[in-house]
């Protein structure tokens, strides 16, 4: 049996986790409020709560899941992309336990994870994990992307943001509506409440399976001055319906490009994955392009959608069968490496 402990720094949770194998024994996240109070994440705080957390997070999750840190197999760890300061403390924690205990080190890409988030076994026995090739749309606050998986670690993007990402879509549309941060959680509660033909936006025309966010963050920005010069209140009195108009403006470009990817690539094994996909009404679309096309679909659970360390100890796990170790001299990566 393998255990391996992963570890996730590269935004704004610090996160553990255990696996036995493809099981996940326990999956801890410390998520950071001190960003609220400036509407988004700010790199340097993210860091000092990485430095605060991590130590309490990898002990809670090796006592959930009951094991001593003596039966730890090898550590995994998110490279990048992400924040490097934030980066920096996972990679530090898990190059000193593994020096410490006589292990190796794995180490993981968050977007590669995100998609072998798929591969963690739910224990129920009647899990089925995607056949290859599939494809992935990866959506989450820094990347909107359609994946053509070909195998665990042999992916090429076929489709990706011109612009701003999905959630960043979410996230600034929910600034400009004053909700909190982060938005696309807060959009997702107030849409289900509105009406989502209520308002229409401008929806982007970019060719092929590429994505672009940014005409329609500011044809919302445009529409919601001009109503608000008309009507004070017009913000306050239609929330609901503004969230489902812009949540369904958002899904259906999503949508629109997976479709397509779809039939040009003749896959209808699809899988979705990263913090969007947490989203209620892009898992309803998905159900219903499963009976309508004949996909088989795959969405991840709630707490392997958005960020969490059980996906990067499942990718651990299959880098260690393949013996691919990491070193102790590796540094952190920023931008995407797929
Ligand atoms: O994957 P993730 O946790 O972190 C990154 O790697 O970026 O994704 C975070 C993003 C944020 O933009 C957040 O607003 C969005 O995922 N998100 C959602 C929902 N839950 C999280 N967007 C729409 N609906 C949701 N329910
Ligand atoms: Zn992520």
């Amino acid at each position: 049996m393998v255990y391996i402990l992963g570890i996730e720094s590269s935004c704004d949770d610090t996160s553990a986790a255990i696996t036995r194998d493809d099981i996940v024994l326990s999956n801890i996240t410390a998520t950071q409020d001190v960003h609220r109070k400036f509407g988004g994440v700010v790199p340097e705080l993210a860091s000092r709560a990485h430095q605060q957390n991590i130590i309490p997070v990898i002990e809670t999750a090796l006592q959930r899941a009951n094991i001593s840190k003596k039966e730890i197999s090898a550590v995994a760890y998110t490279k990048g992309p992400g924040l490097l300061g934030s980066l920096l403390v996972g990679i530090s924690f898990a190059k000193a336990f593994a020096l410490g205990a006589g292990i190796p080190l794995l180490e993981v890409d968050h977007l590669q994870a995100h998609i072998l988030a798929h591969f963690i076994n739910d224990g129920s026995g009647s899990w089925i994990p995607p056949q290859f090739p599939f494809l992935c749309l990866t959506v989450s606050g820094g990347h909107t992307q359609i994946v053509l998986v070909n195998d665990f670690f042999d992916m090429n993007i076929i489709g990706q943001t011109i612009d701003d990402a999905a959630g960043e879509a979410f996230d600034k549309s929910a600034k400009v509506m004053n909700l909190g941060y982060p938005g696309g959680p807060l959009i997702d509660q107030h849409a289900k409440e509105g009406n989502p033909v209520a308002f229409r936006f401008a929806r982007p025309n970019i060719p092929g399976l590429d994505f672009s966010f940014s005409g329609l963050k500011t044809s919302f920005l445009y529409f919601l001055r001009d109503k608000i010069r008309e009507d004070k209140d017009f913000m306050i009195n239609n929330r609901n319906d503004l969230c489902a108009s812009i949540q369904a403006s958002i899904v259906s470009i999503l949508m629109q490009k997976l479709r397509l990817a779809s039939e040009i690539t003749g896959i209808k094994e699809i899988a979705i994955a990263g913090g969007v996909s947490a989203n209620s009404s892009l898992r309803n679309e998905l159900l219903n392009a499963q009976d309508f096309y004949q996909w088989r679909i795959f969405i991840p659970k709630l707490e392997y959608s958005t960020d969490n360390a059980a996906m990067v100890a499942i990718t651990g796990y299959l880098k260690y069968l393949k013996k691919d170790f990491g070193t102790q001299v590796s540094t952190p990566y920023a931008r995407s490496k797929l």
